[in-house]
């Protein structure tokens, strides 16, 4: 059964406490921050202080993914506002492997993130550093977005290239995940699902949440 990891971005931004109780009640393990930065990617969002807010009101994994050109600039706020998974994109820096000693030195765990036109070649020699690899589904920047059926051969390789050499971190998915789309992801070894608009986008979130654990069983 995979992991889930409801995304803030598809959330009610004035009543985000009600929203995350919600997923929270509703057996999420995850929850996920997507921050954007205007020049990564087109649209701006939210930055550390959104973490600090958060991180009293629940217990779940926060996780968050850094949608930001040369991230390695505030991995240290983030860990500090409370993050306990920080994802830095390979394409969005030169020194990703810096970037990741970094989060590890501020003690949260280091994700690296590939693009859908991104192959895992490019994030090899980081695999041995990091706790999760997150592959994008959709281009990252928007919710809403229809799921790339293309990534999921890398989610295949990445999960064979983690057997073969005995590695442990998380597969997460992120972009058009739903019931339908979920199921090729966790078949090829993702542990972990983003879900943004398909849960939140709901009258009733919790059973979308159950519907991805059903669809994982
Ligand atoms: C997209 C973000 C996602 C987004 C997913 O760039 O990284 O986390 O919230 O939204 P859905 O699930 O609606 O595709
Ligand atoms: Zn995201």
């Amino acid at each position: 059964m995979i992991k889930v990891a409801p995304s803030i971005l598809s959330a009610d931004y004035v009543n985000l406490q009600p929203d995350i109780e919600k997923v929270d009640q509703a057996g999420a393990e995850v929850l996920h921050i997507d921050i954007m930065d205007g020049s990564f990617v087109p649209a701006l969002s939210y930055g550390p202080g959104w973490v600090k807010a958060i991180r009293p009101i629940t217990k779940m994994v926060l996780d968050v993914h850094m949608m930001v050109q040369n991230p390695e600039r505030y991995v240290e706020d983030f860990a500090k506002a409370g993050a306990d998974i920080i994802g830095v994109h390979v394409e969005a820096t030169p020194h990703i492997h810096r970037a990741l000693q970094m989060i590890q030195n501020a003690g949260a765990t280091p994700e690296v993130v590939i693009n859908p036109g991104t192959p895992v070649s490019a994030i090899l020699p980081v695999l041995d550093m990091v706790g999760q690899v997150l592959v994008m589904t959709v281009n990252p920047g928007f919710g809403g977005q229809k799921f790339l059926q293309s990534t999921v051969s890398k989610i295949a390789e990445l999960d064979a290239i983690k057997k073969e050499k005995g590695y442990d971190f998380d597969i997460e998915v992120d972009g058009g995940v739903n019931d339908q789309t979920v199921v090729d992801c966790a078949k090829a070894g993702a542990t972990v699902a983003v879900a943004g608009s398909y849960v939140f986008n709901a009258d009733d979130p919790a059973a979308r949440i159950k519907a991805l654990k059903d669809a994982t069983k």
